[in-house]
């Protein structure tokens, strides 16, 4: 099976200062990072679990969550998925990229698959009021997930959603709808889930939350809604395997970390992610997670950005070619689409496509992404380029975990903890204090102050 390619010789001039020679530099140490990944004598090894997480995941272990899934899906119409941030990016970017464009507009029907929601993801009272709305007609099951279990977009979602299960099915059968994921004996989810008795997967204390979408965190959802989670794990475990293995030149993490710490160095500080297929929109908000929080601390790291196109090149395509020239663009490409689509010939042809008459339309945006490529490389925007071989849980699989192989290796390279995100404390501090949280008075008043 053809696996995933990642070229880098648009990174050079006239795109940029770097040249073939400074990444061959860095292979040594580009080297060494992916050597600590491995031995865990670095930053943060304490959440190296997903390093060697696809191939150690057993056929039991699918077993499960394929029957918790079904236990969902045999009571449920829709399942309101609840998590935030790591617990919620990734089932999210995979749902889209493998499931239809148009899914949300099918309703659910008893005997397919479960419709997906999510929920916990934000603190909106109008998105909270449109969901209960929207599902009020339908079965209803959730799954909720929380590594730390006391986060609190997705407790407040869960309070919600587990009355409106009570609510509709009485206590006593609200188990049968709820799975919760979390950590094996500590925070406020694991002691509700044993005391209520809710089906539970534990999350590896060595797997932080933006690595974890090959957990039960993003596993569980996906079987919910009927994604070949075998083939997703099948295609993430063989790039484990070719980056652990694979010599720099033939090494896609490797190459793309060397890549990207080169043009970092060379004052590109923005990685624009971008795709031109729609439902890979949420892989460029999952990876923007992934590099914004393992790389962003002190006062370091380059800024991940994501576009969709040709969309978004009637709007920051203006921004791209001819801005500030510090960021660099990193396009998924998809080699083979799933579906064939011919453009037609016209007898009148008033809008002069003709030209196109018999060609498909993935030749159309073949063109694009070449084009686009060029123009941005002569804008001095470099281009690194990751194909896939098609858009199926076996390619996506592998996408993800090169992903998180390539951050891994980055963000040793650039000297910091990819694997902890102090930052995201601030806000929850001030949050608290200002709703008056017992314990934040003093916080609380001084932040008031300042409104
Ligand atoms: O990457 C991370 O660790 C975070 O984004 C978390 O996933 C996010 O804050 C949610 O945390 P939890 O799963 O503990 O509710």
């Amino acid at each position: 099976m053809k696996s995933i390619q990642v070229e880098i010789d648009k990174i050079y001039a006239p795109a940029s200062t770097v040249t073939a020679a400074d990444v061959a530099a860095l292979r040594p140490e580009i080297e060494r990072a992916h050597a600590l990944v491995h031995s865990g004598e670095g930053k943060g090894s304490d959440f190296l679990g997903w390093v060697g997480l696809p191939s150690s995941i057993t056929a039991a272990q699918l077993d499960e969550i394929q029957a918790a899934a079904d236990g969902l899906r045999g009571v449920a119409d829709v399942v309101i998925a609840i998590g935030i941030g790591g617990s919620y990016l990734g089932a999210k970017a995979v749902l889209e990229a493998l499931g239809g464009s148009f899914d949300h507009l099918a309703l659910p029907k008893k005997g397919s698959n479960p419709r997906v929601l999510f929920a916990g993801q934000n603190i909106s009272e109008d998105y909270t009021w449109e969901l209960l709305e929207a599902v009020k007609d339908y079965d209803i099951a959730t799954i909720v997930i929380s590594k730390s279990g006391t986060t609190t977009e997705p407790a407040i979602a869960f309070r919600i959603i587990r009355d409106e299960i009570e609510r509709r099915y009485g206590k006593e059968n609200a188990a049968r709808r709820i799975v919760a994921v979390t950590d094996e004996s500590k925070g406020a989810l694991r002691k509700l889930a044993d005391t209520e008795g809710y089906k539970t997967f534990v999350i590896p204390d060595n797997v932080g939350g933006r690595f974890s979408v090959l957990t039960p965190v993003g596993l569980l959802p996906l079987a919910v809604a009927g994604v070949d989670v075998r083939g997703l794990v099948a295609g993430a475990a063989e790039m484990e395997r070719i980056t652990a293995t694979a010599p720099f030149d033939e090494n896609p993490a490797m190459r793309y970390a060397a890549a990207r710490t080169a043009l970092y160095r060379a004052g590109k500080k923005i990685e624009i992610l971008a795709s031109y297929e729609p439902k890979l929109q949420n892989i460029g908000e999952w990876w923007k997670q992934l590099y914004g929080e393992s790389e962003g601390k002190e006062g370091r790291g380059i800024f991940p950005a994501s576009v969709t196109l040709t969309a978004d090149l009637h709007s920051m395509g203006q921004y791209i070619q001819e801005g500030e020239r510090t960021m660099f663009e990193t396009v998924i490409r998809v080699a083979e689409p799933a579906h064939e689509f011919r453009i037609e010939a016209d007898a009148e042809n008033l809008d002069g496509l003709n030209f196109l008459a018999g060609r498909r339309i993935s030749e159309v945006n073949r063109m694009a992404i070449l084009g686009t490529m060029l123009a941005h490389v002569d804008g001095g925007v470099p281009n690194i380029a990751v194909e896939l071989p098609r858009i199926d849980a076996h390619s996506i699989g592998g996408l993800l975990y090169m992903f998180e192989k390539a951050c891994g290796i980055s963000g040793y390279a650039l000297g910091v903890n990819p694997f902890d995100q102090p930052g995201v404390e601030a806000y929850k501090k001030n949050m608290f204090a200002l709703l008056g949280k017992p314990g934040y008075e003093e916080e609380g008043e001084a932040l008031r102050k300042r409104l």
